[in-house]
């Protein structure tokens, strides 16, 4: 399901006009739909219901308190990367038993106050990560729950800077550590180590990445007499936002349940992009149009890489629509920013209706990894989130305001 569509020549989320909701808000802002987003948590759910998995919704994807929140309202819980994640996630009322907890860097205050909530279970990436766990578990005299990050060494066919599964890669721990460390499981007693983690990368549009890498695991775990309890196989769902061919959450339940099935473990999805990705977009308005001496075309808007820096980091494509289909004429457009880099751009040689000043775009498919890495680069306050839900436009985070860019910062007395 997605909610944005047009009727007639007017861009729609679900039933409110997008062109009534500029005249209420100023641009530009994220919107929301959150019909399309529960709908896509429980296309993931009903897909893999014969396993019945906990699945934990990735906050790094869009960690807004409502969207979580609508999510938990479901059974979602929530895969944490950071204390803040995890101040969120509790602020929520997460339950601590549907927390997991990955990253390659956690301070040793950020396991103390994961240890003391009781979140379900952390995700190891080192050995050294694995002491600190362990002297800490000690000094609180409790025995955390553990899963083994490993990296299987696959490669999916995503960009470079989201694959993570690969030996080159910072992620996780290669098969030989693993075994060492269950061989040697006496010297982290005060951890019980009783679950894998493996999670490949991001945007992954095809089912044989998942299969290899889950075959490489399970492989590992028969050999092995490790006692495994649970199996989290990260998220990673790659969703279209171009000409993919992206799957279905049944194809890739399809392709992976039938390698889990009997093996009797319990079983963690972490999934970001396919739940939250195109449930929300960007909206902002032409500020100037100009042509270029080359006759190329600039569709100057009030929105920037600061405010969704998927294009200019990863090239990404975000497809560009008019809220109002005003012009039949079409012309070729680079959709840019108003920031200084050439590289602020939200999406290049766009045919797009000819546009004029004043007019709306969406930039579609940003509900994931937009606001959460939007930025105050120029000094920009970052956008609102607006979420439609039954019928009513909600704003669920304010614009931020001067004042806000400003407010950890002090004139020092020596400069006064
Ligand atoms: N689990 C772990 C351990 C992860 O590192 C990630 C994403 C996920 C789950 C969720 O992955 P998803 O289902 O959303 O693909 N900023 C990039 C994506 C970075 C992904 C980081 N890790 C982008 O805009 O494409």
């Amino acid at each position: 399901m997605n909610e944005f569509k047009y009727k007639g020549n007017i861009l729609y989320c679900e039933d409110v006009s997008i062109l009534d909701i500029v005249k209420d808000y100023s641009t530009p802002f994220y919107l929301y739909s959150h019909r399309t987003i529960v709908d896509h948590f429980l296309k993931i759910k009903n897909a893999f219901s014969a396993i019945d998995p906990l699945i934990c919704f990735s906050m790094k994807a869009n960690s807004n308190l409502n969207i979580c929140k609508a999510l938990l309202n479901e059974g979602c819980g929530l895969d944490i990367v950071s204390g803040g994640e995890l101040y969120k996630a509790l602020k929520i009322g997460c339950p601590p038993s549907k927390i997991v907890y990955a990253s390659v860097g956690k301070t040793e205050e950020e396991i103390e106050t994961a240890i003391r909530k009781k979140i379900f279970s952390f995700n190891v990436e080192s050995i050294p990560e694995l002491i600190m766990i362990d002297t800490v578990a000690r000094r609180l005299k409790t025995k955390p729950r553990v899963a083994l990050r490993v990296n299987p060494d696959v490669k999916p066919d995503t960009h470079d800077y989201i694959t993570t599964g690969t030996k080159e890669k910072k992620f996780g721990i290669d098969f030989k550590t693993a075994e060492d460390i269950f061989d040697n499981a006496n010297k982290y007693s005060n951890v019980s180590i009783k679950g894998l983690h493996v999670h490949i990368g991001s945007q992954i549009t095809d089912v044989e990445p998942f299969i290899t890498s889950l075959k490489k695991v399970l492989d590992f775990v028969e050999k092995g007499n490790i006692g495994l309890e649970w199996l989290n196989i990260g998220g990673g769902f790659g969703i279209m936002y171009h000409d993919e061919s992206a799957k279905t959450a049944e194809d890739f339940a399809r392709a992976i349940i039938p390698i889990l099935k009997a093996r009797n473990l319990k079983i963690i999805l972490e999934p970001g992009r396919f739940i939250v990705g195109s449930g929300g977009i960007l909206v902002c308005k032409v500020l100037y149009v100009k042509t270029g001496v080359t006759g190329k075309n600039f569709a100057i808007i009030d929105a920037g890489m600061n405010d969704l820096i998927r294009p200019s980091l990863y090239k990404a494509y975000h497809e560009v629509l008019p809220v109002a289909k005003l012009d039949t004429t079409s012309l070729v457009y680079d959709v840019v920013g108003p920031i200084c880099e050439s590289g602020d751009y939200l999406a290049l040689d766009r045919s797009l209706p000819k546009l004029s000043s004043g007019e709306y775009l969406a930039v579609m498919s940003a509900g994931a990894y937009g606001y959460t890495m939007a930025s105050n680069y120029n000094s920009r306050p970052r956008p609102a989130e607006i979420m439609v839900i039954d019928g009513h436009v909600k704003i669920i985070r304010r614009a931020e305001t001067y004042k806000n860019l400003i407010a950890g910062e002090r004139i020092i007395k020596e400069l006064k």
